[in-house]
């Protein structure tokens, strides 16, 4: 496939009971016959969308066929959903995502995890931050970015950002209820890739406000890699309200 590299175990990153692979890839390099090669029949939006999405979208399936041959031995593409999540296999949760030159999937078998989502950002420059900080942050993200030295504040928002989507795309297939920026927040994060995210409004019965979830993030290369992780277990059984983080 000319225009992506082979999906690859991402070896790096180590979750355990889930598979992470990724590719690179150029979306200049895209041509009919590769689209053809592929085999992965795009949806009619994609058909008609710029060239640059119908890579990112054959990209990241391509991931996540690798990725479901390696978790549960045979390959197959998920389907886009209504709402435009991926449709999985039933037994498996899993997660798409792609800049503008790397895709990943990430997958889990459903007796081991509820859901998982991973996002990866092109770090944001400053002046990017700055027009997008008032979308992105609740009003205490904001106050704790402004008092950051100006040099790390695109830094800690694209790490916001990324965790926010990560937790999106895990918990909107998982809930069913869509949720904005403005509902979550970044409460914790260390050097070691740990975080911690916040629900500030009711999902669902199992995802009350207050919940407290944990998001993993790492550099990788030019790119920041975010995700969050879900683990099987009965809501509360750990004496928090909401899911307990592994
Ligand atoms: C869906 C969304 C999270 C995608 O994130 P993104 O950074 O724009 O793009 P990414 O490349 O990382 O991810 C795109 C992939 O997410 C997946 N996706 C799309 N909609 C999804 C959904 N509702 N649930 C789960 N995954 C979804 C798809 O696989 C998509 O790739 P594809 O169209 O090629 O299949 C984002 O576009 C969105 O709608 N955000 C608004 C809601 C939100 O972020 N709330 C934040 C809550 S704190």
């Amino acid at each position: 496939m000319k225009f992506c590299e082979q999906p690859i175990l991402e070896k790096d990153i180590s979750i355990s009971g889930c598979v992470i692979v990724g590719a690179r890839f150029d979306p200049g390099l895209l041509s009919p016959a590769c689209i053809a090669r592929s085999g992965i029949a795009l949806p009619a939006g994609i058909q008609r969308a710029r060239p640059v999405r119908q890579a990112e979208f054959i990209a990241g399936r391509l991931c996540a066929g690798k990725a479901l041959e390696m978790l549960v031995g045979h390959a197959s593409v998920p389907p886009q959903g209504a709402d435009r999540a991926p449709q999985w296999p039933a037994a498996v949760c899993g997660s798409i995502t792609h800049n503008r030159h790397r895709a990943l999937a990430m997958v889990a078998r459903r007796e081991d995890y509820l859901a998982v989502g991973i996002d990866i950002e092109t770090w944001l420059d400053d002046r990017q931050s700055d027009e997008l900080a008032g979308e992105i942050l609740t009003g205490s993200e904001r106050m704790r970015l402004q008092q950051l030295p100006v040099e790390q504040r695109a830094r800690l928002l694209t790490l916001t950002f990324s965790l926010k989507e990560s937790l999106y795309k895990a918990l909107y297939p998982l809930t069913g209820t869509p949720f904005y920026f403005e509902h979550a927040e970044l409460s914790e994060w260390r050097a070691n890739g740990q975080a911690r995210l916040r629900l500030l409004c009711d999902l669902s019965e199992d995802f009350p406000a207050h919940s407290e979830i944990a998001g993993r993030f790492q550099p990788m290369e030019d790119d920041l890699l975010s995700y969050v992780a879900i683990p099987w277990q009965k809501p509360g059984a750990c004496g928090r309200s909401g899911p307990c983080p592994r």
